[in-house]
């Protein structure tokens, strides 16, 4: 393997990881199995287009490997989904790509007690050998691959449909008029119900747009990230496209899980972005003393919220069409994350929060330039 292609794979690697140290995880306790009682706890509604959806979902990437890179009880990922869905969560986000096919085997048998009352999505788009799950360099988005990837991502989701499948990222060998034209061949065989891009160049969303609606587009954006809001956003909102956060919680920063002194394990993505550098984080931890100072000032005001929460409530607050996702594999950062649907800000207090937030600059590049390359790219014109 050239040097380039053990980037890639050492890449691949990374950015398919998941995960929480075994040490700190706790035993999860038993979610919905067998019986199908629909979602306990309700954590409000949101529509992505005219896709129906609990306010806050649930990413499973991690639930086969964790970005510091340990491996997860599968019994236990699935009893951490099963108790989401009983906490009112009744959207999940996989991909092939997680594993590669894991994580979609995963929900798929977590969700299979109660499969009617939720909404799963998954994701093609990377090249992903369908037979052995190996990956192959770049990007596969092919009308025949594609009806190929969804096929088997039938299987491992034990399911007749996905209700929301995105192109994970724009391939700029394959005109988007013929990706949405298998798209809707899928959507006519009634086994993909809608479809959304994941990073698109605005371009890109406007010509599939015209073709078939938009369902949602699933970006990076958090209090870390904050790129979307100069284009993608205002795209959604002029079309009345959903927009779905990925690595909401800017992959576990915002939680004030990482400090100063973090160094990250051989494998860990995060190691690789120049945002976690030993020389970036000190200031960016800026960014982790706003949100801990909030959660402090919500409690005195009576009403409990930690940083992570903060984070979560405020993109909650930003539209009501946005729908976060965060990633986790322990139960208690679970039920965490779910109760930032109770955190609201006043007018005034988003002014304030927005304020400080423009006091603060990011330093560093959100992903490694190889990976960032994939994002905001165009689709070739169909000749
Ligand atoms: N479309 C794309 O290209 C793309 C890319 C990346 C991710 N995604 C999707 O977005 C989902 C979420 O993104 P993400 O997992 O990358 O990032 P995230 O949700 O921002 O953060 C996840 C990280 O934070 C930790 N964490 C979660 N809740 C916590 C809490 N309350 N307190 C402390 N730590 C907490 C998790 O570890 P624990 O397991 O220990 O909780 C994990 O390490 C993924 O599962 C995936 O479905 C999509």
């Amino acid at each position: 393997m050239n040097r380039r292609n053990l980037l890639k794979s050492s890449l691949s690697l990374a950015t398919s990881s998941l995960l929480a140290s075994p040490a700190n995880a706790q035993k999860l306790t038993q979610g919905t199995s067998k019986k199908d009682t629909s979602a306990n706890a309700s954590l409000g509604r949101r529509k992505l287009g005219k896709l129906d959806v609990s306010s806050l979902g649930l990413g499973v990437q991690n639930m086969s490997r964790t970005y510091q890179t340990t491996i997860p009880s599968r019994s236990e990922m699935v009893n951490l989904i099963r108790t989401a869905y009983d906490r009112g969560v009744t959207f999940f986000d996989t991909a092939e790509a997680y594993g590669p096919f894991e994580c979609e085997r995963i929900l798929g048998e977590a969700i299979a007690p109660f499969r009617k009352k939720v909404v799963i999505t998954s994701k093609f788009g990377w090249n992903i050998d369908q037979k052995t799950g190996q990956r192959l360099p770049g990007l596969n988005s092919r009308p025949e691959h594609i009806k190929e990837v969804v096929a088997g991502m039938l299987k491992r989701l034990r399911t007749d449909h996905i209700d929301l499948v995105y192109q994970h990222r724009v391939d700029p060998a394959v005109p988007i008029e013929d990706v949405v034209g298998a798209i809707k061949e899928l959507i006519n065989e009634g086994k993909v119900l809608h479809y959304g891009l994941s990073e698109p160049g605005p371009q890109t969303v406007r010509r599939a747009h015209a073709i078939h609606p938009v369902t949602a587009i699933q970006n990076e954006y958090s209090l870390l990230w904050r790129g979307p809001e100069a284009v993608i956003l205002p795209l959604c909102e002029e079309l009345g496209i959903g927009f779905v956060p990925w690595s909401p919680l800017g992959v576990g920063f915002l939680t004030g899980a990482i400090d100063a002194a973090t160094r990250f394990a051989p494998g860990d993505i995060r190691g690789m972005e120049s945002r976690f550098s030993p020389e970036n984080l000190p200031s960016n931890l800026a960014l982790v003393d706003l949100v801990k100072r909030w959660a402090v000032q919500k409690q005195a005001s009576g009403v409990p919220a930690t940083p992570a929460q903060i984070a979560l409530a405020w993109l909650l607050a930003k539209k009501p069409w946005i729908v976060p996702i965060p990633g986790t594999t322990q139960l208690g950062h679970l039920l965490e994350n779910t109760g930032a649907t109770d955190v609201r800000f006043t007018a005034e207090e988003l002014r304030q929060f927005n304020a400080d937030l423009a006091k603060i600059e990011v330093k560093g590049e959100r992903l490694p330039a190889m990976v960032l390359a994939f994002s905001d790219v165009e689709a070739p014109p169909r000749h």
